[in-house]
């Protein structure tokens, strides 16, 4: 392991010793990009994989006076594989930037290649707290759970939530999701009865479900990864959990714009907080949802905008440092400001984290589709894990 590590080491400064004249002479630079296509989280490589091939049919694949070149990799959603394929892209193609990455661990795995070579790293999708925190070249274009969690705890400590059991996936986002929904429920005079985990591999929800129903609390609050939402949805129905009376609060992540359409009658109502619907009402989205809608006939979901935004933030950098990388890029990188089809954001140049509209939504049939429809939001929300 550790010789490994060392020739990575090697590896790598070779390549920062070299990299500044290679990348000068060249008039391509390339974007190294790694999404689980394929396996549990398949459906969020699919999802900004067409969020980002639509960012280049809109806006060219040009950037900063020179040719741009995405070259796509599938980590299959396996850690040691993301880490792998980043190295390759590294030091073989030379990319400029790496992005994607779908799930916390791979990002993880990941940021100490960006550290030792310089590369900064954008994360799409994956939305523990302290990712940013693992390399000062990481920047974040998705969210992160601590964003979703205290919007959902604040709406239900003030609509006559009591008492709550949660229910999240057991790893990095699900801590996050536990931890800051519980505090600040708690912080508002709520009880949190109990903490349940589900394995982020092959859950199943039934024996959860079931302790859920003997500890009858007045809501369940529930974080799932994206992909997981649809047979939580179903189990929960098949248990009659709604109808002994419990009602189920979440995450945007389990009322998934992917899979939403096809949960049926037991998803109406549910209220939930999350940064991106495809329903949100302005002119941008419009265009947005419109445009990836013709090109792929699905519908974007929040790890899209997640990719469709990252590339924009790559782009504008490449155009600021002329299509120089490393630092120059990064640099460029902080502090943008621009109109997503979210809303407005912005890339916190201290946290290189991002600044987001938080949105409280109930699932509502709009002609005849089922759609997260916001009704309340929160204005330009920090990270909350960055606060402490
Ligand atoms: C993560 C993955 C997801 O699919 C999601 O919806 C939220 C977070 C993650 O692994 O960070």
């Amino acid at each position: 392991m550790t010789r490994r590590l060392t020739l990575i080491t090697l590896a790598l400064s070779a390549l920062a010793f070299g990299a500044g004249s290679a990348q000068a002479q060249s008039d391509t630079v390339k974007i190294g990009v790694i999404l689980p296509m394929t396996g549990q989280s398949a459906s969020t490589g699919k999802q900004i994989d067409a969020a980002i091939k639509l960012w280049v049919a809109q806006n060219g694949s040009k950037a900063g006076g020179k040719k741009v070149e995405v070259i796509l990799k599938d980590d299959a959603g396996v850690a040691d594989t993301t880490r792998r394929l980043a190295q390759e892209l590294v030091v073989n193609d030379k990319v400029v930037a790496l992005a994607g990455f779908g799930l916390t661990p791979l990002a993880l795995a990941t940021a100490p290649i960006a550290t030792q070579s310089k590369t900064p790293l954008v994360v799409m999708a994956a939305a523990t707290s302290m990712i940013t925190e693992a390399s000062p070249y990481i920047v974040r274009t998705s969210f992160t759970l601590p964003q979703a969690a205290v919007s959902i705890a604040e709406w239900a400590a003030k609509n006559k939530v009591k008492k709550v059991v949660t229910l999240v996936a057991d790893y990095g986002p699900g801590n996050d999701a536990e931890k800051y929904f519980a505090d600040r429920f708690v912080l508002n005079g709520g009880t949190v009865a109990e903490k349940l985990r589900t394995p982020l591999r092959s859950p199943d929800f039934a024996p959860v479900l079931q302790k859920v129903r003997d500890a009858a609390p007045d809501a369940l609050f529930v974080f799932l990864p994206s992909g997981q939402g649809a047979q939580f949805m179903k189990q929960f129905g098949e248990r009659g959990l709604a109808k002994a009376g419990i009602k189920l609060i979440a995450t945007g992540d389990v009322t998934d714009d992917d899979q939403l359409n096809d949960m049926g009658d037991v998803a109406l109502g549910v209220v939930n907080s999350h940064h991106y619907s495809a329903a949100h009402p302005s002119p941008a989205n419009k265009k947005y949802v419109e445009a990836f809608e013709a090109a792929n006939k699905f519908r974007p979901n929040f790890m899209s905008v997640g990719g469709y935004d990252g590339m924009r933030v790559i782009y504008n950098a490449l155009n600021t440092t002329k299509g120089a990388g490393g630092d120059a890029l990064l640099a460029a990188m902080k502090g943008q400001i621009f109109e997503s089809p979210r809303g407005p954001v912005l890339i916190d140049a201290q946290t290189r984290d991002i600044v987001q509209d938080i949105y409280i939504r109930k699932v509502e049939r709009v002609n005849g589709q089922l759609y997260n429809i916001e009704f309340d939001v929160q204005k330009g929300v920090k990270d909350p894990g960055k606060l402490k």
